[in-house]
């Protein structure tokens, strides 16, 4: 049985820095054995192994992709997973209710899976701001009867998810699967939509160059099993499996 399920979000977190990579893919290499390896992102499938291409990412044995709204674990579409989502998700409802709003604008379809509705600020936010918005939409779909998760990120990315997917609803459910401890588990982040995976009952590790609405919920919570690095991209990784009580 291996000893540690590392789940790590892509952009600005694994990848962003190619020497701290290299190293990162190193030590990884010689510990692949004891380690699961999960990449959970906001990208598509498709999207998700380009850049694993583009970066000679290592391969994972699960793929979380669209913000932890579809599962793939060692190759295969995981259908427990995806049963647990379709409760209480009505997608065309949630669409027609955001229809006609200018103040989102609908992402490609490239970025539109059957558990995810992203959008695109017309006009970015951060601070207060952001989180007012948050709020306003949030009491706006309870308003309708329907349920989502509300997930922000960068300023200007919003995702709709159902409410049992998300980053952090899937590193639990993998970490139950896998029989293992929630100690025995590490999340690296750098965004909002990492939010719900640092703030799990397990490890985690926030990169230096995280965006500023993960700092700011960070300064609410600091949660005691999160690192706040001051190495930024893979070095942050580095640094949690070189001082985290894990392995
Ligand atoms: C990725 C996805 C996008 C999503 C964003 C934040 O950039 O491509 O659809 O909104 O992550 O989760
Ligand atoms: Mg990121």
């Amino acid at each position: 049985m291996k000893d540690l399920l590392l789940v790590t979000d892509l952009d600005h977190t694994l990848v962003g820095d190619r020497q701290a990579l290299a190293r990162l893919n190193q030590t990884l290499g010689t510990l692949r054995s004891r380690i699961h390896l999960v990449y959970a992102t906001g990208r598509s499938l498709a999207g998700a192994r380009q850049l694993q291409q583009q970066e000679g990412l290592l391969e994972p044995e699960g793929w979380a992709t669209g913000v932890g709204s579809a599962l793939l674990w060692c190759g295969e579409p995981d259908l427990a997973w995806d049963r647990r989502l379709q409760r209480h998700w009505d997608r065309p409802a949630l669409a027609g209710l955001l229809a006609n709003r200018s103040d989102l604008i609908l992402q490609p379809a490239s970025e539109q899976t059957p558990c995810k509705l992203s959008y695109e600020l017309a006009e970015p936010r951060t601070g207060p701001a952001a989180h007012q918005f948050e709020q306003h939409l949030r009491a706006a779909l309870q308003q309708a009867g329907l349920q989502a998760q509300v997930v922000f990120s960068s300023g200007c990315q919003l995702d709709l998810l159902p409410p049992g997917a998300g980053k952090g609803a899937v590193s639990g459910y993998l970490q139950q699967k896998l029989g293992l401890r929630p100690d025995q588990v590490l999340c690296c982040g750098d965004s909002g939509n990492d939010r719900s995976m640092l703030g799990g009952p397990w490890w985690g590790v926030m990169v230096s160059n995280a965006r500023p609405e993960l700092l700011a919920w960070w300064r609410q919570v600091r949660p005691d099993t999160l690192l706040r690095s001051h190495h930024h991209h893979g070095g942050a990784i580095l640094h949690a499996l070189e001082t985290l009580p894990l392995l």
